[in-house]
């Protein structure tokens, strides 16, 4: 048994982080942190986990020292509280884009001067599908964002058999409005969000970055990355259009996806040929670490869809988290994960 806290535990992936940790066999949550609620019961903030903790927020400021240590603060706090958080854990993972990225320069291109520059590559980034024996070693783990998590399970296999080419796909994701945190804004007040379908980002998303950072491994990589806000709370899915260098068959491709995909416990392949959910959809992951991937072939171009879909809260942070943890104390990588989502919900 390991004892955990939760930075930032009242917003949307401090809670989640919550959840899944107060189900998890190997780990008792020791402080769950907020400020503006510090001394309130958890539930004040998560009110689906009513009666399922006696914990209650603790100040920031009176966090204690744990064994590991998970940080799902707002961009920047992390960084620049690290010399009073470093300190209290010897593991921390964190879920913010603070230490994602290993050069500073890609950092500050994207999100402004990394206020602690000394610390980027020094992160092990979170996604297991493509990193899990870094993350095995690692102390330090930085989660992915939530929209490149859903963009790179999309691409990856595709890159890596070097079938595409390599600078002109793009991908269009959609999110749901649980993405933008907790704290509201004029663009969530329900009058003005619900309904909508909003080009949040038609160019130069930030996440564009880790995914091209996570596929130029094998080689050069551009990716063209557009994401809209739409009308549901949890769900990010992606629509990657790539473009192939050689004709391939429906088979060629399912068997690019099964070779990668087969042994990983939170990926499944959609290969259906009929019914409603015969193509990935976020609203059957709910609450679950899966990533769903399909994907169509254009019969009269070389373009092929591959279809991704995730939660953003869970397998887009704070369940990815989880499985990184698991990798990294060497436990059973499914265990807390193992929720199946809903249906119909
Ligand atoms: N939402 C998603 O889908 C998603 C997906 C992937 C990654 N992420 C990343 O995960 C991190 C957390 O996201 P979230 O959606 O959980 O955010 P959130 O709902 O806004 O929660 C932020 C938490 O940080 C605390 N906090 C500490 N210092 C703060 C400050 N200076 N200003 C505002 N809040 C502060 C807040 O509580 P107190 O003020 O009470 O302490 C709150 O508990 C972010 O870096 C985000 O980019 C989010």
């Amino acid at each position: 048994m390991i004892r955990v806290s939760i930075l930032g535990g009242s917003g949307y992936g401090g809670g989640e982080l919550l959840r899944i940790l107060l189900g998890h066999p190997a780990v008792e949550v020791s402080q769950v942190t907020s400020r503006s609620l510090a001394g309130k019961p958890v539930s004040r903030a998560h009110p689906n986990l009513r009666g399922a903790t006696p914990l209650r927020f603790t100040d920031p400021d009176d966090l204690g020292q744990c064994d590991l240590l998970f940080a799902a603060l707002p961009h920047g706090e992390a960084a620049r509280r690290w010399d009073d958080l470093a300190p209290l854990a010897e593991r921390f993972i964190d879920l913010s884009a603070d230490f994602r990225l290993d050069d500073p320069a890609i950092h500050a291109r994207h999100y402004g001067e990394h206020p602690r520059p000394d610390l980027l590559g020094r992160f092990a980034y979170g996604l297991a599908e493509v990193n899990r024996d870094a993350i095995r070693d690692a102390t330090h783990v930085a989660a992915g964002g939530c929209n490149a998590t859903v963009s790179i399970l999309a691409l990856a296999p595709l890159y890596e058999a070097g079938v595409v080419h390599r600078d002109r796909t793009v991908v269009d994701v959609k999110v749901g409005s649980s993405e933008g945190g907790a704290q509201p804004n004029e663009g969530s007040h329900h009058p003005i969000r619900s309904g909508v379908v909003r080009p949040y980002k038609a160019v130069g998303h930030r996440h564009t970055a880790e995914v091209e950072a996570v596929l130029s491994r094998t080689g050069d990589a551009r990716v063209h990355l557009s994401v809209t806000a739409v009308d549901v709370v949890r769900g990010a899915a992606a629509l990657a259009h790539v473009f192939l260098t050689e004709p391939l068959a429906e088979k060629d491709v399912w068997g690019i996806l099964r070779s990668r995909y087969g042994a990983e416990p939170f990926v499944r392949l959609v290969a259906e040929r009929s019914g409603a959910f015969k193509l990935p959809d976020p609203k059957l992951l709910a609450g679950t670490n899966y990533c769903d991937v399909g994907f169509e072939l254009d019969p009269l171009s070389d373009r092929l869809v591959v279809i991704a879909a995730i939660d953003n809260l869970v397998k887009g942070s704070a369940g990815q988290a989880v499985q990184a943890m698991n990798i990294m104390m060497g436990w059973d990588e499914r265990a807390g994960l193992a929720f199946p989502g809903l249906h119909p919900v």
